[in-house]
């Protein structure tokens, strides 16, 4: 045999040479929730390991972020109260709006990215204003616009939509434009699926929807070509970074969308693929480490340049020990 390909596999040294995906932790993001109260550390039922802060008690998840060196956030923001225009969510004192003045100055070296959507503020639970029970597309980019423009007010570096309403990438460039902010990124969830991964989340975040489902403006996962739809539209609106979203069940899309455009590419791995592992792992099903390194490799692999995760902290260990990487 002249060809053997088991050469280039004999050895952990010969293995870490020809690695054809290598990654860093500072493309990490870790998504993180805030809410309402004092001196509170909750830990989230349905994603063992994962806690809700307070603005006082956040500090301490930050710190250890940025000790294992993971860099960016993703703000996500749980109320005290909610109401049918989801008004929590574009106050100058809502709570995304307080972690923010409170993070930027505590920790100028963390880059704090939000999500903007309105079904964590609703009493309905939807991501957008109701016309009866529909969503109403139109009548919603204008909040969702006010909601991306408080947040960058507040200190935002970055706004990551994810209410999947058409033109919102076009309404919030206009209005923080209009306001002078022309350098603040928007990283648009472009190709978001509805999904049931996410099912964790809305327990986390106390955010599923009152009646009916998001069928009507999230993705439906039997759909590839609508993907890159929504990402070259995102893209003529002028989204900076496109994001898919979930990741493991997605990594046809995420493989598509980085052959397609120049943009960065980003993949959410979503609270049901954290929870998924934390459970098999806890029954002693699988090893954890293992699976979560398998799963993030995977997906840069796939093509994503920036990985959201829970795992964010362990993965920038393992990625700087070498076990991945
Ligand atoms: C808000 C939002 C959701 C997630 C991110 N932003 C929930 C949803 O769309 O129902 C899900 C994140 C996760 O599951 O980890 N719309």
């Amino acid at each position: 045999m002249n060809i053997r390909p088991r050469r280039l596999r004999s050895n952990p040294l010969i293995r870490s040479m020809v690695r054809e995906t290598r990654m860093d932790p500072s493309s990490l993001i870790y998504p993180m929730f805030v809410r309402e109260g004092k001196g509170i550390v909750e830990e989230i039922k349905t994603m063992p390991g994962q806690f809700r802060y307070t603005v006082d008690t956040m500090g301490k998840i930050l710190e250890s972020l940025l000790d294992c060196g993971v860099t960016k956030v993703m703000l996500f923001g749980i109320p005290d109260k909610k109401d049918p225009l989801g008004s929590g969510a574009y106050e100058k004192d809502g709570i995304v709006q307080k972690a923010l003045r409170v993070g930027k100055k505590d920790f100028p070296q963390m880059y704090f990215i939000t999500d903007v959507c309105m079904c964590e503020y609703t009493s309905h639970g939807h991501c957008g204003i109701l016309k009866e029970r529909e969503v109403d597309n139109d009548k919603t980019l204008k909040f969702l616009s006010d909601i991306a423009l408080s947040h960058v007010q507040a200190g935002a570096d970055m706004v990551a939509p994810s209410d999947m309403m058409d033109g919102r990438i076009a309404a919030i460039r206009k209005g923080l434009d209009q306001h002078g902010y022309i350098d603040t990124p928007i990283m648009s969830y472009a190709a978001k699926y509805a999904s049931s991964f996410y099912g964790p989340f809305r327990e986390a975040a106390g955010s599923a929807p009152e009646f009916g489902d998001r069928k009507s403006y999230q993705m439906d996962y039997h759909n590839k070509r609508e993907a890159l739809k929504e990402t070259l539209l995102d893209v003529e609106e002028g989204a900076d970074i496109i994001m898919v979203k979930p990741a493991l069940s997605y990594l046809d899309i995420i493989s598509e969308v980085r052959n397609q455009i120049s943009l960065p590419v980003a993949a959410y791995s979503v609270s049901g693929e954290y929870s998924m592992i934390k459970a098999a792992a806890k029954l002693g099903f699988m090893d954890e480490t293992q699976a979560v390194c398998e799963t993030a490799v995977s997906t840069y692999r796939a093509g994503a340049d920036i990985y959201l995760t829970y795992y964010a902290k362990e993965l920038a260990g393992y990625m700087k020990e070498g076990r991945i990487g």
